[in-house]
């Protein structure tokens, strides 16, 4: 399949160090014009560099707000290689027909990862030992140290992520338990808690994977952290405003609980250079780490690979699927002369419209979709015509008032 535009003359720019794996996988679709800068671009710089570039590709420091998405005329899809989208305008992208691509799910295997080595090291009781050894000391004892083997393991939110730190406890030997408030598939032999105060009841780890919402802001406070029992261990690798940790720090002070590792929390340093205050520091029995859950170079690869992916496939097949804030169209492989992609204002009469310029040209539509989502609609019609009939037929379509953006794949 062709694009009405040749790919080879498609100016894709990548900023901030975005992996190779997405330069190679551009290249190897025969895309050439790949412009990449290892830092971030701001201000005038960025609006230079995005004037005539068809797609951009970022990670989570360049600011995508609508005067840069105003000043790209050219651009057709955004991707940002990271897990957020916040940094860019997501609204104003739709509003000019441009959907945002994203990777929610490349790094969950290395969170998963990280969880089951914390919840080694917390029943080994590592930190401290570790800490001790620091200060010179020798706390050379087997108390408290167990094994996972036969523990418990009660994972909070049993999304993506949560299965996947289901399974690797499985393969130690673990009994896992999981609370959701959704019905879940369940793998291997987890089972499902008797709620959430069952789950903390029971289990020797218990580890968060939820999301950000109203209902998880708090989700472990203080009657929560003592339903736990004694010398139980906490993980949160999911996000920061779900654990009380002023709570938290007083059941570790008290010895009650065994240990924490905390990867998240509610207010963290913009940059690396930036101070890191909070109520768990200085106590040696928590593992404290930087937001690096998903911090790994596989995960780049993995993001890398993904988001390119998805950036390919909407410009050479119109596909929007998991796009972010923007109707969602899963197309199966073109077959017909040309592909029509129109994306225009969500009011009445557009989809007629429409399919009176595509009427008029006497072209016979084999394929149709439409997806809507609040103020933007997105056509996709497979059409059986020849080429140059198929560009002014595109060029009919540009034109129709409404249009935000159209493009024809043959
Ligand atoms: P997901 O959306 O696949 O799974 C979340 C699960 O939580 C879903 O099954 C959902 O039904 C469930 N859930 C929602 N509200 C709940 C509640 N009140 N109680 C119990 N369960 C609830 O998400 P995924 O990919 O597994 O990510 C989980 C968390 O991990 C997210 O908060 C994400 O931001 C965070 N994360 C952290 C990283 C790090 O570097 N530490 C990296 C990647 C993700």
């Amino acid at each position: 399949m062709k694009t009405s535009f040749p790919r080879a003359e498609i100016k894709v720019l990548l900023l901030e160090g975005v992996a190779e794996s997405a330069v190679e996988a551009f290249r190897a679709a025969g895309y050439e014009r790949i412009e990449t800068h290892g830092g971030a671009l701001a201000g005038e710089d960025l609006v230079a560099a995005a004037r005539d570039a068809h797609v951009i590709g970022i990670r989570s420091r360049t600011q995508l707000d609508a005067e840069v998405l105003g000043a790209a005329k050219k651009l057709v899809a955004v991707g940002c290689f990271c897990i957020g989208t916040n940094q860019v305008d997501t609204v104003a992208a739709r509003r000019r027909g441009v959907p945002v691509f994203n990777a929610p799910y490349s790094n969950t295997r290395s969170v998963a990862e990280l969880v089951i080595a914390e919840a080694i090291l917390l029943l080994r009781r590592v930190p401290e030992k570790h800490m001790a050894c620091h200060r010179g000391g020798w706390a050379k004892t087997a108390l408290g140290s167990r094994e996972a083997r036969g523990k418990t393991i009660g994972v909070v939110g049993y999304g993506h992520i949560g299965t996947q730190v289901g399974v690797l406890a499985e393969m130690l030997g673990m009994r896992v338990l999981y609370y959701d408030i959704e019905p879940k598939l369940e793998l291997g032999n987890v089972e499902a808690a008797a709620g959430l105060r069952g789950l903390l009841r029971e289990s020797d780890v218990v580890t968060l994977h939820v999301p950000a919402t109203p209902e998880t802001e708090g989700l472990i406070g203080r009657e929560e952290l003592s339903a736990m029992g004694d010398g139980a261990v906490l993980i949160n690798a999911s996000r920061g405003n779900v654990v009380d940790l002023d709570a938290l720090s007083a059941e570790l002070k008290s010895g009650r609980l065994g240990g924490a590792a905390i990867d998240v929390f509610p207010t963290e340093p913009k940059a690396n250079d930036a101070p890191f205050e909070s109520p768990l520091i200085g106590l040696d029995n928590v593992l404290l780490t930087p937001h690096v859950g998903g911090s790994t170079e596989e995960a780049q690869v993995g993001i890398g690979r993904e988001v390119a992916g998805k950036l390919l496939r909407y410009s050479d097949d119109g596909s929007t699927l998991s796009a972010v804030g923007f109707p969602e169209v899963n197309l199966p492989r073109q077959t017909s002369g040309a592909r029509l992609l129109h994306v225009h204002e969500n009011r009445p009469g557009m989809l007629m419209a429409i399919n009176e310029v595509i009427g008029a040209s006497e072209a016979n539509i084999d394929a149709q979709y439409l997806r809507t989502l609040d103020d933007v609609g997105y056509v996709v019609t497979d059409v059986s015509i020849e080429r140059e009939a198929g560009l002014e037929l595109g060029g009919a379509l540009r034109r129709l008032p409404g249009t935000l953006r159209s493009r024809v794949l043959f």
